[in-house]
């Protein structure tokens, strides 16, 4: 028998505890072309939300099923293999399912994954795994920072946020990051590197908290949130800003709002984009070397809630989704 954790009814609203069940199920058959892992790290994506809602699926990806393994990235061992690519013993991040094991053919965001003893596993899940990629090609395939130029991050405090703020300052930007409480600002100042953050908890009018952060204007918005927050940085840009649109978060458990603010971009000759980070597959082994040396020089550093079990995984999701972990959030099955 293996455990799995499998959606119990599609969630209203805010996400909760309950709308998970943990069953445990038969281990499945692994045929020819296929391989099995023992899942060893759970990355929890705030976008799988998305996907939970009843009657959810887009051109992306389909909707979840009530009863069905919740879907998400997983970083798996593999420990039975009738597939030449990927030998027992060997490391994979495949885009599965919240399960301790998984069959798997190689398809579906699959890939072989060269681990290096020195570094915890669980930052392939994070900084160097989807998360990295993230806010990597956000950042610099979307955006494209240069020196001296204003960043405002949505969702700074989170797993994507807290690597592109300090990819930006890197690129040395003046990196200004908007959260939901006093104490994840303060902490985003003291130990992730933000110049500046606006905090929702003391700084509620956020037109004005953003004008006083960056009276010269926006260049580039690096946006998780979207709605309001979105709205509000489409009326602050600079001449030629760009709008990297990650995510929108702040949509995916109540009602779209609208944006109004779009003629500024007209006018300011700004620049919006959406992105997925899938769609940069083959450039992940070098990017993924670029943020390693970045590590190695202390340039970035990784932040990370882990929780263990997976009995803990949807508390570790809902706390991701409600703000109340930092960095990125994941769940480890040692
Ligand atoms: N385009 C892509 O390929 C791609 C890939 C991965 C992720 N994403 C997107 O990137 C964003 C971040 O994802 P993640 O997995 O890294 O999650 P995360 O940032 O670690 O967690 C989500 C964070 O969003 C903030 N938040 C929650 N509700 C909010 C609201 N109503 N208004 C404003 N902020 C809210 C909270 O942080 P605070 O406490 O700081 O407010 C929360 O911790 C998501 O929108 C996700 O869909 C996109």
């Amino acid at each position: 028998m293996t455990r799995a954790v499998v959606l119990a009814r599609h969630p209203e609203g805010a996400v909760v505890e309950q709308d998970f069940d943990v069953i445990e199920m038969p281990v499945g058959d692994c045929p020819a072309g296929y391989f099995r892992t023992r899942n060893r790290v759970i990355s929890l994506d705030a976008g799988f939300r998305q996907w939970m809602t009843a009657g959810a699926g887009d051109n992306y990806l389909t909707g979840m099923q009530v009863g069905d393994p919740v879907q998400s990235i997983v970083l798996g061992e593999v420990i039975e293999s009738h597939h030449p690519d990927y030998p027992v013993g060997s490391f994979v991040s495949a885009r599965t399912a919240w399960e301790e094991s998984s069959v798997l053919d190689g398809s579906d965001l699959c890939s072989a994954l060269i681990v290096d003893g020195e570094i915890p596993l669980h930052q392939y899940m994070g900084i160097l795994g989807p998360t990295g990629m993230t806010a990597w090609v956000g950042l610099h395939e979307i955006g494209r920072p240069k020196p001296g130029e204003t960043v405002v991050v949505s969702a700074a405090g989170g797993a994507v946020g807290t690597v592109v703020g300090q990819l930006a300052k890197s690129e040395g930007c003046r990196v200004i990051g908007l959260t939901s409480t006093r104490e994840k600002a303060q902490w985003l100042e003291a130990e992730v590197g933000y110049d500046r953050v606006i905090d929702r908890e003391t700084q509620p009018h956020l037109a004005n908290a953003l004008s006083a952060a960056a009276p010269e204007g926006i260049d580039i918005f690096f946006d998780n949130v979207g709605g309001n927050a979105l709205n509000i940085a489409m009326g602050q840009l600079r001449e030629q800003a760009r709008l990297v649109l990650c995510g929108a978060i702040s949509q995916y458990e109540s009602a779209v709002e609208p944006l109004t603010n779009s003629w500024e971009l007209i006018t300011k000759r700004a620049r919006m984009e959406g992105f997925m980070f899938s769609d940069y597959v083959e450039s992940f082994p070098a990017i993924a070397e670029d943020i390693r040396a970045r590590l190695a020089r202390g340039e970035v550093k990784s932040f990370d809630a882990v929780y263990h079990g997976i009995e803990q995984t949807p508390r570790a999701f809902c706390d991701m989704m409600h703000g109340i972990s930092r960095g990125k959030c994941l769940v480890t099955l040692d």
